[in-house]
């Protein structure tokens, strides 16, 4: 048990804090009119070219996923890193001016690497936010600003600092960074009682296209709408937001039981999938399967003494008891459930990628279920799990209050009727291979569960994302909207057109842009 429990912890561990060691370096051709323009209103100090010496450790410094830093890898021929909003007004405005694109980093922990690196040759600077990083907390009106640039960890560690009566509903891994996380939804342990975080976003600053520095009442309702879950890389630099903190009592409780299939985990998880999404809010169960084990990883809000008639009425199946509580703080439960029981409260601040961290590429994938998947499917299932290099499944439970938000009040739309997402991920050494064999498995698997997930579209979590999903079709030096369908609708649903309308508004040009990001569309179409 313990075992099984300390497997999954460690590969999320790794995985959350992977640096690669290895060097390479491309030929640098330089744009001296980007350069130039740029010295104007950014110190030198703050931009690299591909001759720095600080250019490489600085471009692997957040990098997640190392597949995407191969000889390869299309890169960046320019990184900067502002410290002041003023620099990336400058830092757009030049890009601009000189045709140089720019990339949007905050922690680099995109799927597809999109915020660093680009599929095919294009001239791009990578805009790291890293510096930009400062939160504020509000404890008396349960508010908080946060920029950018700050990691999940350092938003969590600051709001418990500043009370122990306030939490935010955000993801699990600590290291993941706030611009992409809240552009592209956002959600974790909270998200039945609070939601996600972009439900919970009041207020943000948008530098766009043009370099404006613009704010909700000035960005115009439709691109704040659309920068709270459509992405943030298709309409701008969104360098701070404002939230809402949310209230967590004193004592939180916190579970972990795995079962394996000769222990029924079967009968288990397929039970689970019609308990879990109804329990009462305070109660969030989510299911790692991998190999043979199920690990229902829980939270709870509330006291140990409070949780077990919950459990023994609601869910007996799990054969529950005290001994697997574990009560401590809400802050105390962030670094616990996702880096361990070892870990402390401080570890939330390190954004450190360690050196002698595993060098493990991934692939990942999502999906939505709306009717309980039948036993025997899932017995099917538990079989491929343990087919060598198999992946796993991450099962997060709905319902409460992230179903109780209208489709359309945000781009995220995978609300009501859902019962639980899918995430499915799978694991290679970069040393041994490339992945081929591991994202075919992913592959095989993502089409075998095509009946028994939703389908019309079959929906798809915008911060797992995955290009096999579709990718922009430029047409007259803008992605095209018809094309960006096949993958918009997925993301998105019925909200693409309003999120292509917005693109519209703020950047028809395409100025911004990446492989998934949203295509102009302009309001009369
Ligand atoms: C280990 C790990 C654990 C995760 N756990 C969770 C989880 O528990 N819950 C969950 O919901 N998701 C989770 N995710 C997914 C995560 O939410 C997304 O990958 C998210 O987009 C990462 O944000 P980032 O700033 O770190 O990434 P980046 O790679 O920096 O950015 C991602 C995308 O957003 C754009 N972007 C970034 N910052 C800005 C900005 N300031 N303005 C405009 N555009 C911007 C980038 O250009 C890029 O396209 C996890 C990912 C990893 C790798
Ligand atoms: C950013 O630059 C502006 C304008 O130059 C200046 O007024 C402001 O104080 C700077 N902010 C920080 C945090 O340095
Ligand atoms: C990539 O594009 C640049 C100009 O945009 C060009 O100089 C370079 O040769 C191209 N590289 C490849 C590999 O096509
Ligand atoms: C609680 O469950 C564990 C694991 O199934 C078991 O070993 C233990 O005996 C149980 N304790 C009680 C008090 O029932
Ligand atoms: C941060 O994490 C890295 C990688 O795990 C570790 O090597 C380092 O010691 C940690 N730093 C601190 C201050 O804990
Ligand atoms: C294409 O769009 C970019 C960004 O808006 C612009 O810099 C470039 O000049 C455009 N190219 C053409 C051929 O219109």
């Amino acid at each position: 048990m313990a075992m099984a429990r300390s497997t999954v912890l460690i590969i999320f561990a790794l995985f959350c804090c992977y640096a690669s060691t290895t060097a390479s370096s491309q030929a640098s051709s330089s744009d001296d009119g980007f350069l130039k323009c740029l010295s104007a209103s950014i110190p030198s100090q703050l931009v690299f070219t591909r001759s720095s010496p600080s250019f490489t450790p600085l471009l692997k410094s957040s990098i997640r996923n190392p597949k995407f830093f191969t000889p390869a890898t299309v890169r960046p021929l320019y990184i900067v890193t502002p410290t002041n909003a003023s620099h990336v007004q400058a830092a757009v405005a030049c890009g601009r001016r000189s045709g140089v694109r720019i990339r949007v980093r905050s922690g680099g922990h995109d799927y597809e690497g999109l915020s660093y690196r680009a599929v095919r040759n294009e001239t791009f600077a990578v805009l790291d936010l890293s510096s930009l990083r400062a939160v504020r907390v509000d404890a008396r009106a349960s508010t908080a600003w946060v920029d950018s640039g700050a990691t999940l960890g350092e938003l969590y560690y600051a709001v418990g600092k500043a009370s122990g009566l306030l939490g935010f509903p955000a993801g699990l891994c600590p290291t993941v960074g706030v611009g992409g996380h809240f552009s592209g939804g956002g959600f974790g342990m909270l998200l039945r009682k609070y939601g996600m975080a972009i439900d919970n976003v009041i207020d943000a600053v948008l530098v766009d296209a043009r370099g404006r520095l613009l704010s909700k009442n000035t960005m115009g309702s439709d691109v704040f709408w659309a920068i709270r879950g459509g992405g943030g890389e298709s309409f701008g630099v969104v360098l701070s937001w404002q939230v809402r903190l949310v209230p967590v009592p004193p004592t939180v409780t916190v579970f972990n039981v795995p079962l394996t299939a000769s222990q029924g985990a079967v009968d288990v998880v397929t039970r689970w999938q019609q308990v879990a999404p109804a329990l009462p809010d305070d109660l969030m169960i989510r299911v790692v399967v991998q190999q043979q084990t199920a690990n229902f990883q829980s939270l709870f809000l509330g006291t140990c003494d409070a949780l077990l008639p919950v459990m023994s009425s609601r869910f007996p199946e799990l054969r529950f008891n005290r001994s697997y509580c574990r009560e401590m703080t809400w802050i105390q439960s962030v670094p616990y459930i996702y880096l361990g029981s070892g870990s402390t409260v401080e570890d939330l601040l390190n954004r450190t990628t360690s050196a002698s961290v595993f060098a493990s590429g991934y692939k990942a994938t999502s999906d939505y279920v709306r009717r309980a998947i039948p036993r025997d499917a899932w017995a099917t299932i538990f079989a491929k799990l343990s087919q060598p290099n198999a992946g796993l499944m991450i099962l997060d439970p709905y319902g409460a209050a992230i179903g109780a938000v209208p489709e359309s009040a945000t781009p995220y739309p995978h609300r009501a009727g859902v019962l639980y997402n899918i995430q499915y991920m799978n694991f290679w050494s970069m040393a041994a291979g490339d992945g081929a064999v591991q994202t075919k498995w992913i592959r095989d698997f993502y089409a075998f569960m095509a009946p028994y997930v939703s389908s019309s579209p079959r929906e798809a979590y915008f911060n797992y994302r995955d290009l096999d999903l579709g990718e922009n079709v430029i047409v007259g030096n803008v992605s095209s909207y018809q094309a960006g369908m096949v993958w918009g609708q997925k993301y998105f649903k019925d909200n693409y057109k309003r999120l292509a309308m917005a693109k519209g508004e703020i950047d028809p040009e395409d100025y911004f842009r990446n492989e998934q990001s949203i295509p102009p569309l302009a309001k009369n179409k």
